[in-house]
């Protein structure tokens, strides 16, 4: 799981990550209706906040079903949620049809019936814009991943990106990610990346 069983938050020095709850739907909303913030997530578009009421939803289930999922970001210094970071439940096909890419989905309850998928976790993050270029995203990424590869069964953790998303795969590239392949998610294409486990975080 993103956290173990037993667990109940991660910590860094300047942030603690704990599970997301619906007290945070006015946060999230909030943040995914900015279309800077949406643009390289999803379908790229705002979100109306019903749709991050559905993804809350589709969060807390995956807490509970594939003991993964996003978690909420708050920073030490004031206790405010700057924003998620954390494992999804995705899932990407194992078969594509010649010339096109392989599709993908965030969460695996999303995969359509009759689909045989390889379900793997995907480090994530997205942070309100009042935050960005202050190193949390890193910040937050370095821990989850710390923690993924000293504590959590998984061998495999991949990270999907825009291609024209560079903040987002500086991030990334701190940590030594490995280009794979291309993948379609919410109908546009994604990079993959692989995350490095036999790797200590800087
Ligand atoms: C991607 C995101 C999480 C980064 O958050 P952040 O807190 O600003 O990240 P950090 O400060 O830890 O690091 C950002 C890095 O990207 C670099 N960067 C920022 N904008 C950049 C750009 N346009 N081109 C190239 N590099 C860029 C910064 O210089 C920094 O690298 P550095 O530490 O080597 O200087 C944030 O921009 C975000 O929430 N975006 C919207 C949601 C999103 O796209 N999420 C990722 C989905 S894959």
């Amino acid at each position: 799981m993103t956290l173990a069983r037993d667990t109940d938050s991660l910590e860094s020095e300047r942030l603690i990550l704990r599970r997301i709850t619906w007290s945070d739907l006015d946060y999230f909303a909030y943040i995914h209706a900015d279309p800077d913030v949406a643009r390289y997530i999803g379908a790229g578009h705002p979100r109306p906040r019903g749709e991050t009421e559905r993804w809350l939803g589709d969060i807390l289930a995956s807490y509970a079903t594939s003991n993964l999922g996003q978690l909420a970001v708050v920073r030490k210094d004031d206790g405010a949620v700057i924003g998620r970071c954390g494992l999804s439940d995705a899932a990407i096909a194992q078969t594509y049809d010649d010339g096109a890419m392989r599709k993908g989905w965030f969460f695996s309850a999303q995969v359509p019936d009759g689909i045989p998928v390889n379900l793997l976790p995907e480090l994530g993050y997205t942070f309100g814009r009042a935050s960005w270029g202050q190193g949390y995203a890193s910040e937050a990424a370095g821990c989850v991943f710390n923690y993924a590869r000293i504590s959590l069964p998984f061998r495999d953790i991949m990270s999907v990106i825009h291609a024209d998303n560079r903040a987002s795969l500086a991030v990334a590239q701190k940590f030594g990610v490995t280009f794979t392949d291309q993948v379609e998610l919410a109908g546009r294409p994604f990079d993959r990346y692989h995350w490095p486990m036999d790797q200590t975080t800087p």
